[in-house]
């Protein structure tokens, strides 16, 4: 299963809306498809998304009126896909990327633009896949032999091009003998923890555990889990981590009763251009994912909603970041700044 991919210039990617009920893969040349799908989470989580904005900007230059300057349909497909969801980075940070590598073609014919690009996205792709693999093996040292793990949300294959970030850590553990048990947020309101992390567990025959958010208190006290490990959508200098709103909760469990809390992300998670959580921009979902649960009304019409989907966990909570670079340990600031003097 691979969320995102790239087959014969078209993209190919699961409709995680749809999953767990039908695992069905769309095929798309069209970058507006590509645009909804991410904003209607068809693609969701943030490397994922990355990936899935590299080859979009590839299919946008592509599919545009081609008497339109290649330039001009640069410059729209990247406002697109910049407008579809505000917190996760790595959105930003392949269209910067790829933004770069565009002025760095100019004189060039448009075939060898078009050609440029594809490639630095497969690259892009090729990237995200070795990072989980590395964070994989790192995350997985961390831990001790009959370890249960708590999640939240979905930070798995679903969430990559890869084997995952949070989850990548538990299928190598898993690999190795060392899993008993994975607890699984069910992550309201879209259930990512109860559609997808469920879903990829049972599928990679690991025992998984599924609870409301509101039993993870209760499992911690009980002493059912060892570590927590999350994924995040963005990461500031200081180390403070945005992740699927519910996770700050779960850090101030954990630090209450002991338990060491991971965050396992990529380096193209951590964002330079944001010195601390205050300023990450936290998207607000529509009220309707909380007023209605599978199409049908739950909350009274007229009430009215708050819905962040994301929480900003402080670094100080955090016992290490995960990184393909190497697990990152307090003072954060510092070890951020020099993964990304790496770079
Ligand atoms: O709204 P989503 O489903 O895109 O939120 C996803 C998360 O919060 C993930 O934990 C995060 O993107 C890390 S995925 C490796």
């Amino acid at each position: 299963m691979k969320a995102v991919d790239w087959v014969d210039g078209k993209l190919r990617f699961i409709d995680q809306t749809l999953l767990p009920a039908e695992e069905r893969y769309v095929e798309t040349e069209h970058v507006g498809v590509v645009a909804e799908a991410i904003r209607a989470l068809r693609i969701r989580g943030a490397p994922a998304i990355g990936v899935a904005a590299a080859f979009g900007v590839v299919l946008g230059v592509r599919g545009m009126e081609v008497s339109t300057p290649l330039s001009v349909r640069f410059t729209k497909t990247v406002a697109l896909l910049a407008a579809t969801r505000p917190t996760a980075v790595n959105l930003f940070t392949v269209l910067e990327r790829l933004q770069t590598r565009f002025a760095m073609l100019t004189g060039r014919s448009d075939a060898d633009v078009m050609i440029a690009l594809e490639r630095e996205a497969q690259a892009i792709q090729q990237e995200d896949i070795r990072a989980c693999r590395l964070i994989g093996e790192l995350g997985a040292a961390l831990l001790p032999t009959g370890v249960s793990v708590l999640t939240h949300c979905n930070a798995g294959a679903l969430a990559t091009a890869g084997d995952g970030t949070a989850l990548s850590v538990v299928t190598t553990a898993h690999r190795q003998g060392k899993i008993k048990s994975v607890f699984a947020d069910e992550t309201r309101p879209l259930l990512q923890g109860a559609r997808l992390t469920s879903w990829e567990m049972v599928k990679a025959g690991i025992d998984v555990v599924l609870i409301t958010d509101s039993t993870a208190a209760s499992v911690m006290r009980e002493d059912r889990v060892q570590a927590v490990i999350v994924g995040a959508d963005r990461i500031a200098r200081n180390g403070d981590s945005a992740n699927k709103i519910g996770t700050y909760p779960l850090a101030v469990l954990a630090q209450r009763h002991h338990v060491p809390f991971y965050v396992a992300a990529p380096v193209t998670t951590l964002d330079p251009h944001t010195p601390t959580g205050r300023e990450i921009p936290i998207e607000e979902r529509d009220p309707s994912e909380v007023t209605h649960f599978a199409g049908i009304r739950i909350a009274p019409a007229g009430v009215r909603v708050y819905a962040p989907a994301f929480d900003v966990t402080p670094h100080d909570l955090i016992t290490a970041i995960i990184t393909d670079r190497g697990v990152l340990r307090p003072p954060f600031g510092d070890a951020i700044t020099d993964v990304l003097g790496q770079r």
